[in-house]
């Protein structure tokens, strides 16, 4: 077990000797009296009101009004920062992968992809970073008046990642903030968070001090606290769409908040008659199903042409019965224990709410088999009404409806509340062609023949409606933390 017994603030590791909780891994065992339950992997401290205080006052004054140290260094020393924290989290490569599995259940391939991951985003961020200088140092004389552009910083920035990507999110909205010059705050995710803990030293080492803070706690009463202060410069949260209504609204004034914000998404998968339903299997089972569905870029909708609704249900349900069950490590496996210990309870509700109402499970066994582990659900015809229609189910559960006519599939679209993805499965270029301007005025990425997704990195990540605020992207993150400004003179 790792307990964590210091907290990272104003440049020191501070002891710990409050409060603490303990942390369960979603990994069954059996207990004493034979039952199956959580393995206990660790501890983290209970941080409070006057912690949160404390980290947010040394953001604060870290930033010193735009004065200090850190927004007030040259690209290329904040650079050499990050490469030096870049170096010392590498060194802790298989300690963080370890954690990242065995306190979110992710396969360790898939925990191994995310670390890497990670630091190929801080590296492209880097790349990006000196191009963008460039372009931006430029002088421009127009009209007698000679203008330096720059890139500014916002202030403090409160970074809240997500418990599906912890490290990955979290990170996609760190290192853009801290490269451009802000300040933050970090809360790690309720799961996910004593992965953190390895990484104190080198944010504590490589970076000016204040300039991150780490708080832990509650984050439901420490988070809209923060808020509430008026001293949040940038929200940046990957999480969901209540949550980050709530937090902006506990900001005194809108007028003085950035929000980078990736939330909630009810991405849906038209397969229209002509499609390869081989390729639509093979990218509706990853899209819906890895990381156990627990992606907010996953597939959560199944639209399929009723005129081959039989036979892609057939195969499809077929894949999904051949899925590997399993603990994280175990080669092969691709549906694994579930985090949140509710989750299990709220997709039963989900289908039983779906079977009232006149769907039903059209594969094997779908279902909880233990406390956080919970076989893959195919859930068939599932209509307008029926919580599996528009909640975001973000687990095991795959929703699938036929449609008649392809202006019904377009319409679940249009009227859904979020706007991420899309993914359209067909032969057809013409009629491809055709669908692809409807879909992106409404979604922010289209795709053609395979599963939704954010990677490459590098591409824009971004919803309409209430899916998102701004777009990440190696790129636009940098855009996202910064203002656009300037030095002028005349000629
Ligand atoms: O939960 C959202 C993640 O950013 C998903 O990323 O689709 O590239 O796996 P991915």
């Amino acid at each position: 077990p790792l307990h964590q017994k210091s907290l990272l603030v104003n440049g020191q590791l501070k002891i710990w000797n409050g409060e603490t909780r303990p942390v369960y891994s979603p990994m069954l065992t059996q207990g004493g009296d034979g039952a199956l339950e959580r393995v206990e992997i660790g501890s983290l401290p209970v941080t409070g009101k006057a912690e949160a205080d404390e980290a947010l006052d040394a953001a604060v004054a870290a930033y010193d009004n735009g004065r200090g140290e850190w927004p007030t260094m040259s690209v290329a020393q904040r650079i050499a920062c990050v490469e030096d924290f870049t170096r010392q989290i590498l060194a802790k490569r298989s300690e963080i992968v370890n954690l990242l599995m065995w306190e979110i259940g992710k396969s360790l391939p898939d925990s191994e992809k995310e670390f890497d991951r990670t630091i190929v985003y801080i590296k492209d961020t880097i790349d990006a970073l000196k191009k963008l200088d460039n372009d931006n140092s430029r002088f421009q004389i127009v009209d007698g008046t000679i203008g330096q552009i720059r890139r500014s910083p916002l202030g403090v920035t409160l970074c809240l990642g997500p418990y599906n990507y912890p490290l990955n999110e979290t990170f996609t909205t760190l290192i853009p903030a801290l490269i451009m010059g802000n300040v933050v705050v970090i809360k790690p995710p309720k799961f996910g968070a004593l992965l953190y803990y390895p990484m104190l030293e080198a944010f504590r080492s490589a970076f000016p001090a204040g300039v991150v803070n780490t708080i832990y706690g509650k984050g439901s009463e420490l988070v809209p606290y923060l808020m509430g202060s008026g001293k949040i410069n940038v929200l940046a949260l990957i999480g969901s769409s209540r949550v980050a209504d709530q937090l902006k609204k506990a900001h005194p004034k809108s007028n003085r908040l950035r929000a980078v914000l990736g939330l909630d998404a009810k991405n849906a998968a038209i397969i229209l008659p002509d499609a390869d339903l081989d390729l639509a299997v093979k990218e509706c089972i990853a899209g819906s199903l890895s990381f156990n569905g627990q992606r907010c870029t996953a597939i959560k909708m199944i639209l399929v042409h009723q005129s081959i609704a039989e036979a892609f249900l057939r195969r499809f349900s077929e894949a999904v019965n051949a899925l590997k069950i399993g603990m994280p490590w175990e080669k092969g496996v691709m549906i694994t224990p579930l985090p949140d210990t509710e989750k299990c309870a709220y997709l039963t509700e989900c289908i039983e709410d779906a079977k009232a109402r006149g769907a039903r499970v059209i594969n094997e066994g779908g279902g909880e088999v233990a406390e956080t582990l919970f076989k893959p659900a195919v859930v068939f015809p599932v209509s307008e009404g029926m919580k599996l229609y528009r909640e975001e189910q973000f687990g095991p559960v795959v929703p699938v409806a036929p449609f008649e006519d392809i202006e019904d599939a377009l319409d679940y679209v249009i009227s859904s509340d979020y706007g991420q993805q899309v993914s359209l499965f067909g032969s057809d270029p013409h009629q491809i062609a055709a669908l692809v301007d409807p879909l992106v005025n409404q979604v922010c990425r289209v795709n053609l023949n395979c599963q939704c997704q954010r990677g490459p990195d590098v591409f824009p990540f971004a919803g309409r409606k209430d899916s998102a605020e701004g777009t990440l992207s190696v790129h636009d993150a940098l855009r996202a933390f910064s203002i656009r400004s300037m030095v002028a003179t005349k000629e």
